[in-house]
C-alpha cells in the first residue's frame, strides 16, 4: 500500500496496491487523487462505468467498497471477475497455476501468428519459445474443468505473464523493429495478486447505457475512452478493439481469421465503430459525437454522484464541457491534475486550458445529481 497525501493535511486511506497489464488510459497514477476527491461522501455502492484495465475498481473493492465493474472488452470482465469475484486465498490457485507452468510447449495458432524467432525479419510481438508455452497453456485451461473464477484467475495470470515478455510499446497495432530485453525472458505464470472479497461485486461486459439502466448507484466513475484532439492524424486515437485484439483472443481461444502486418482478428477492424466514444465526428449540430454521449450518458446514471474523469487529448471546448457537466447535476469539485509535479490543483474555469497546451493532463470533474 502507498500512503496518499491530503491535499487539506487530512488523515487519509492508504491507496490500495493494484495489479495490471500495460493499458492506454489507466488510471493507476490517479488512484490517489479518485480517492482524495471523493474524501467525505457518503459512498457504498460503486459503479466503475468504463473498467478497462480494472485499477480502479480493484481499489474501491480493496477499500471495501461494493463494486460493479463493467467495460465491453473480454480482457477487463476477465481481469475484473479474477480480482473482484475471488473469495478464496489466493494460495488455493497455486496448483492450477502449477500444473500450468509444467507443460509442454508446442506450435498452435498463437506461435503461428504472433512468435518470431531472433533472425526472423518480420516483426512479432512475442518470442517464438513464449507463444509455444501459451499454446499449451491456453487449450489446456479450456481441459481443466474449471469454475468461472477459476478460469478467470488463469486467464489474468497467463494475460500478465505474457504482458511481462512483449516486445511492442504497449499495445499490438503494430510491433517493435529490434527485440525488447524483457522478450527474452521465460514467460512464466504467477498466482495474481488477488484479495478476499468480503462484499458481493458484480462484473458486467455491456454497453454502459445497459448497464446504468435500472440500477441506482451511490458513485458512478466514468472514464471513456476519449479521441484525439489531434484533427490530422485520426488513426492516432486509441481504439481499444484494436489496441488489445490479442487479450480478446487470448481469452475466447476462438482462432479467429486475422489480417494485416499485425496480424489483428477480422473484429478489430477500424471500420468497426467499437464505440460510441470512440467517435471522432461532429454531428450535424456541430457537437462533438463522444461527447454528447457523455452528456446522454451522465443524464441517464442513476447515481449520487459522477466522477468523471476527462483528459486533455480529448475533444471539446470549455463552453461545451461545462455545459455538460452541470446539464444534470450540480459541478461540485474539479480538480487538475498535473502527473510530473504529482500534484492536484483546483480547476480554473478562467483559464483557457482545453486543447490549449499540449500537454496530456488529466481533469477530474465530481457531479452531485438528485440535489434536494
Ligand atoms: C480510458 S479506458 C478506461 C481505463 C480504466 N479506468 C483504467 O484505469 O484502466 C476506456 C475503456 O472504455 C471501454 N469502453 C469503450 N466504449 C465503451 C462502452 N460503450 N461501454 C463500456 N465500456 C466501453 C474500453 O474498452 C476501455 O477499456
Amino acid at each position: 500500500m502507498t500512503a496518499t497525501t491530503d491535499l487539506f493535511g487530512h488523515k487519509k486511506l492508504p491507496i490500495p496496491d493494484t495489479e495490471g497489464i500495460k493499458y492506454a488510459g489507466s488510471k493507476l497514477k490517479i488512484l490517489p487523487y479518485i480517492f482524495d476527491i471523493i474524501a467525505g461522501l457518503e459512498i457504498e455502492t460503486v459503479l466503475d462505468g468504463f473498467s478497462g484495465s480494472t485499477r480502479v475498481s480493484q481499489a474501491f473493492a480493496k477499500l471495501g467498497y461494493n463494486v460493479v465493474a463493467n467495460d465491453i472488452a473480454e480482457w477487463s470482465e476477465t481481469l475484473a471477475k479474477a480480482y473482484l469475484l475471488n473469495e478464496e486465498k489466493p494460495q488455493k490457485y497455486q496448483a492450477i497455476i502449477d500444473h500450468l507452468n509444467n507443460l509442454q510447449g508446442y506450435e498452435g495458432w498463437f506461435s503461428q501468428h504472433y512468435g518470431g524467432i531472433e533472425s526472423s525479419n518480420e516483426k512479432h510481438p512475442f518470442q517464438l519459445k513464449n507463444t509455444m508455452k501459451l499454446d499449451a497453456i491456453r487449450d489446456e485451461i479450456d481441459r481443466m474443468g474449471l469454475n468461472e473464477v477459476e478460469k478467470s484467475v488463469a486467464l489474468t495470470s497467463l494475460i500478465l505473464a505474457m504482458d511481462a515478455v512483449d516486445s511492442t510499446l504497449g499495445h499490438y497495432v503494430a510491433y517493435l523493429a529490434d527485440w525488447s530485453p524483457r522478450s527474452y525472458n521465460d514467460m512464466k505464470l504467477k498466482v495474481p495478486n488477488l484479495f478476499v472479497n468480503k462484499r458481493k461485486n458484480k462484473v458486467l461486459k455491456n454497453d454502459i447505457f445497459d448497464t446504468v439502466k435500472g440500477q441506482a448507484f451511490d458513485l458512478a466513475y466514468f472514464d471513456p475512452p476519449y479521441g484525439s484532439n489531434n484533427d490530422k492524424m485520426p488513426p492516432s486515437r486509441v481504439r481499444y478493439n484494436s489496441y488489445y485484439h490479442i487479450w480478446k483472443s487470448v481469452i475466447l481461444n476462438d482462432k479467429p481469421k486475422v489480417f494485416g502486418k499485425a496480424q489483428r482478428r477480422e473484429d478489430s477492424r477500424d471500420g468497426v465503430a467499437a464505440s460510441v466514444f470512440e467517435e471522432f465526428r461532429k454531428d450535424d449540430k456541430g457537437n462533438f459525437i463522444a461527447m454528447q454521449a457523455i452528456r446522454r450518458l451522465i443524464k441517464e446514471t442513476n447515481a449520487h454522484y459522477v466522477l468523471l474523469s476527462y483528459s486533455s487529448g480529448g475533444r471539446t471546448t470549455k463552453e461545451e464541457l461545462h455545459s455538460i457537466l452541470n446539464d444534470s447535476g450540480t459541478l461540485i469539485r474539479a480538480k487538475e491534475i498535473d502527473y510530473k509535479k504529482n500534484v492536484m490543483g483546483n480547476m480554473r474555469w478562467t483559464n483557457e486550458w482545453i486543447n490549449s497546451d499540449n500537454k496530456n493532463t488529466e481533469y477530474l470533474f465530481l457531479i452531485e445529481k438528485n440535489r434536494k
